[in-house]
């Protein structure tokens, strides 16, 4: 295992409010862009699962859309029952025009 940035899109592909889904060795990686700063979180709820990026966002926090836990997007921190552990989270950088995201891959 290695940590390695790789790519997510280029930076214009990425709008404030958006993100995009990664899929890389058996990790689900969601990479948001809240207000022009991106964010990487493990797309997968730590209550039972679930994947997240199906449920609404709200400001920094996305809720998973089985049963409505709340996940900071910035920290990964898990804001409200049913999920009390924190989702992981991913460094990310923008490298000539593309968004990265850091992951230990094998
Ligand atoms: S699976 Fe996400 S709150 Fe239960």
């Amino acid at each position: 295992m290695a940590l390695q940035w790789v790519d997510v899109t280029s930076e214009g592909e990425l709008a404030p409010g958006e993100f995009q889904v990664l899929e890389l060795d058996e990790i689900v990686v969601a990479v948001f862009n809240l207000e022009g700063v991106y964010y990487a979180i493990e797309d997968i709820c730590t209550h039972d699962s679930e994947e997240l990026t199906g449920g609404p966002i709200d400001g920094d926090q996305i809720i998973c859309p089985r049963h409505g836990a709340r996940f900071c997007i910035r920290t990964g921190k898990a804001l409200s029952a049913p999920a009390y552990e924190p989702v992981r989270t991913f460094a990310t950088r923008v490298q000539d025009g593309m968004v990265q995201v850091q992951l230990d891959t094998e």
